[in-house]
């Protein structure tokens, strides 16, 4: 359990994260769980700046989802299913963006798509606990994740 007092420090930690997941692993899927304004943007915009990505992240509620090239020829794709069912992500080549070795997947709305996640994937929940504390919890499919750093 991670509790963020800022969003600068909530962008702190997607940027730490991101680096020690360029570091260690291929590719891979993580779910971001949480209501509005609970943060999963702003963790996404510091997870960017750990991947070495220079352009501004924006939410990508209308258009689904956004690429971005970053270092070790790694691509992030950031994807809001807040108004998508499963079957429309899937429509959208979902199953091959998540088997390309080199892209790393990151999904606001989680709770949207239950269905179509993969085993092996993080999860991080977020949670509104005043106007600048944020709960986070890094599981995996073994349980809470204490060390992500
Ligand atoms: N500790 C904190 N961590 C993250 N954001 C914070 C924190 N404290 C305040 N905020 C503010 O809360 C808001 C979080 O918005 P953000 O867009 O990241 O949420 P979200 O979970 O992506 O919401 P949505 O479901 O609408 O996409 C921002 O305005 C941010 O500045
Ligand atoms: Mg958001």
């Amino acid at each position: 359990m991670i509790i963020s007092s800022s969003s600068s420090k909530t962008r702190e930690i997607g940027k730490k994260i991101a680096k020690k997941i360029v570091k260690n692993r291929n590719s891979i899927v993580i779910a971001l769980f949480g209501n509005l304004g609970s943060g999963k943007t702003t963790f996404v915009k510091g997870f960017a700046k750990g991947m070495k990505i220079e352009e501004e992240i924006t939410s990508p509620t209308f258009v689904i989802y956004k690429k971005y090239g970053g270092i070790k020829g790694k691509t992030l794709y950031h994807f809001d299913a807040y108004r998508i069912t499963e079957r429309e992500l899937l429509s959208l080549g979902f199953k091959n963006i998540i088997d390309n070795r080199d892209n790393i997947i990151i999904i606001e709305w989680s709770e949207n798509i239950k269905e179509v996640l993969p085993e092996e994937r993080i999860d991080i929940e977020f949670k509104f606990l005043s106007e600048k504390e944020r709960r986070l919890i890094v599981k995996d499919k073994n349980g809470i994740i204490g060390n992500i750093f």
